[in-house]
Order: structure tokens, then C-alpha cells, then sequence
């Protein structure tokens, strides 16, 4: 009895105590909040934010302009298809370019633009914007590209032979939402760092992107290598897997896209591969994360969107204008309610 009495208070108690608090704190929040992150909202940290940057003469860039456009001294957004838009560019115009192509995965950006009869018919798309991406890029400049896990071997083969891998890179994310029960959880996306040969000079500004290094900044060990031994550096240039969360609803940058990736990625991204007064082009811009993080860092951008809905976003995240052919462009938050960002096994 007396044993009983101590298993239940000494081993039993915290754990009921641990569950009702969790139960607590659920009731205090949506189903949805509680699925997507209730810790990972509240740590916005103040963005950076450089307004002073040389001004970008964007009607050098294009040889015709046969396209529905609207610009500012550093921002140029463009409705239609890249591939189209991209052939009226002048070679070598620009420095760095992100690309986050439709996956190949039937997802509903409001036009059928990721519907592919098969593999090869995607991946044979993909090559051609790569193409002409590549093109318009400078030779010392660099590209990242993302795509489906899946699409990605087919699409670095291309890449490895015909230009030249810098790095593949590996962007992971935990998710507490719906997770499959028959396999392990889908928690990654590949980005490939491409530039145009192994010859070409590129850009890294690696001291604009260090992070944290545990051994000499929480464990404050000593390298005792060193004559005399000193403290391991606090600060790391980061490895190939980086670890961001994705945009939540919560977060002041959530737009109403069902794709769109986060402001701290593409920062690093942009930091590293770019200068200030730097072209950085985005041919499947989405929300215009590109655009809105290159100026904010103080470099130019072009965006191109095929989605009108999207294209308008994208004039008001990059500041362009606050309506567009009378129409507010005010941000309205919806959720993504419907909007399963991985196939998952049940
Ligand atoms: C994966 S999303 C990009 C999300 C973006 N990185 C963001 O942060 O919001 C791909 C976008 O490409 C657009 N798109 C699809 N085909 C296109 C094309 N041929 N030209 C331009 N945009 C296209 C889709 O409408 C979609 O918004």
C-alpha cells in the first residue's frame, strides 16, 4: 500500500501534472495554433534593414519589354511566364538569382502551373528555365535553385555536368502537424548553389552570415592545440543543413501563399551570394520574399509571377505602391487551412 502511495505521488504525480498543463495550454489555443507552433511564433527578432543602396536602371536590363510590369528605384515586379520574360533579359544581367520553382507535385498556386503529365515532362521544363536562368546570369554570379526532394537527383545530374555545384544544401524543419505513421516524416527540402563553372569566381561573404559555434559559445571550451591553448571561437560560418522554421501564421511575414518560404532563409541566402547595389532576380517569385529581402539588405530586385493575385502582393511587399490599378493592395491574412505542405502516408 505504502509502495503503492510512493510510486503514484513520486512518479506518476509530474507526469499528470506535465499532462494538465499541456491540456491547459491547448484549451488556451486554437487546434490550429497548438498544430502549427505556439513557441516558434513568439521569437521574431528586429530584421535588418538598410535604406541607402545605389539605384538600379532597370530598362537596361531588357532588350524589349512585351509584359505587364510596375517598378520603383530598386524593385521591379512582372506578371507572366519567366521563361517568356526571361528571353527579353540581356545576357549576364544579373548577379544572384533564387529560384523556387513549382515541385512537380500538383500544387494549387491558383493557375495549374504545377500539373505535369510525367516526371521527365517536369523535369524537361525545369531544364529550361535553368537554361535561361543561367543565361541571363553574370559569370561570376551564383544560383540557387529548390525543388522537390524527388525532382532534385535528376536536376543536379543536369546542373553537375552542363555547370557547376557549389553546394548542396539541405533545409530542414520540424513540424508538430500531421505526421505519417507508416514512414518517417517528410522534414526536408533541397536548395542547389549552382554558379556557371568551377573556374568562375563567386561571391561569399561568409563573415555577413555566421552563427552560433556551441564548443566555444555555450560549452566555453579551451583548444588546447593551440600554444598558447585558447578559447574555441564563438562564432561558425554554417554547414550545409540549415535548420529555419517555416512561415506561421502568426509571424509578421505570413502572406497568403500556400509556398512561401521564410524571410531568414532567403536572407542568408542573399547576404552570402550578394553585394549591396547587387540584381538579384526571383523568376517564380510567389510572395515576393525574394524582392522584399533583397531590399530590405540593400540590393535590387525582379520578381516575375505568373499569378495576378501574387503579382499584386508583390507590389505591395516590395514597396512599390500601396494600390495597383485602383485597387487596395492591403494586407489580409487567411490561413492555409487546406494547404497540406507534404503528401503524407497515412
Ligand atoms: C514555389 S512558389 C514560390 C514561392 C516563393 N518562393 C515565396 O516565398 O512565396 C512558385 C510560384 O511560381 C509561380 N509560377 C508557376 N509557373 C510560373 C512561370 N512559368 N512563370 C512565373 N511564375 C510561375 C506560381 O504561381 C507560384 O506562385
Amino acid at each position: 500500500m505504502c509502495f503503492c502511495a510512493i510510486i503514484s505521488n513520486v512518479l506518476l504525480y509530474p507526469i499528470l501534472e506535465r499532462i494538465a498543463i499541456k491540456v491547459s495550454k491547448m484549451e488556451q489555443l486554437s487546434l490550429l495554433d497548438y498544430i502549427e507552433g505556439e513557441e516558434e511564433t513568439t521569437t521574431e527578432k528586429p530584421k535588418e534593414i538598410i535604406t541607402e543602396y545605389p539605384i538600379c536602371d532597370f530598362d537596361s536590363i531588357f532588350n524589349s519589354k512585351s509584359f505587364e510590369e510596375t517598378h520603383n528605384q530598386h524593385s521591379m515586379t512582372i506578371l507572366g511566364n519567366c521563361i517568356e520574360v526571361m528571353k527579353q533579359m540581356k545576357e549576364k544581367s544579373i548577379n544572384m538569382i533564387f529560384a523556387d520553382a513549382p515541385y512537380g507535385i500538383g500544387k494549387d498556386f491558383g493557375n495549374d502551373s504545377d500539373k505535369w503529365e510525367t516526371v521527365e515532362a517536369y523535369t524537361n521544363w525545369c531544364k529550361q528555365w535553368i537554361d535561361e536562368c543561367m543565361r541571363v546570369l553574370t559569370d561570376d554570379g551564383t544560383m540557387y535553385f529548390m525543388t522537390a526532394t524527388q525532382h532534385m537527383p535528376y536536376l543536379d545530374i543536369y546542373v553537375a555536368e552542363k555547370y557547376n555545384v557549389l553546394c548542396r544544401i539541405v533545409w530542414t524543419y520540424d513540424s508538430s502537424g500531421v505526421q505519417s505513421k507508416k514512414m518517417y516524416g517528410s522534414l526536408y527540402e533541397p536548395i542547389l548553389m549552382i554558379n556557371k563553372s568551377s573556374k568562375a569566381k563567386y561571391t561569399f561573404n561568409h563573415k555577413d552570415i555566421l552563427v552560433e559555434a556551441k564548443t566555444g559559445a555555450k560549452r566555453k571550451l579551451i583548444d588546447y592545440r593551440k600554444n598558447p591553448p585558447q578559447p574555441y571561437s564563438t562564432e561558425k560560418v554554417p554547414g550545409n543543413v540549415w535548420d529555419f522554421s517555416r512561415v506561421r501564421f502568426k509571424m509578421d511575414e505570413y502572406e497568403n501563399h500556400p509556398t512561401q518560404k521564410p524571410e531568414a532563409l532567403l536572407e542568408r541566402i542573399i547576404k552570402a551570394s550578394s553585394n549591396i547595389g547587387d540584381v538579384i532576380l526571383d523568376p517564380f517569385s510567389g510572395s515576393f520574399t525574394t524582392s522584399a529581402v533583397a531590399n530590405r539588405l540593400g540590393r535590387n530586385a525582379i520578381g516575375i509571377e505568373l499569378n495576378p493575385e501574387y503579382f499584386e502582393m508583390g507590389i505591395r511587399r516590395t514597396g512599390i505602391a500601396t494600390e495597383y490599378k485602383g485597387k487596395s493592395l492591403a494586407k489580409e491574412k487567411v490561413r492555409k487551412t487546406n494547404a497540406k505542405s507534404k503528401y503524407v502516408r497515412d
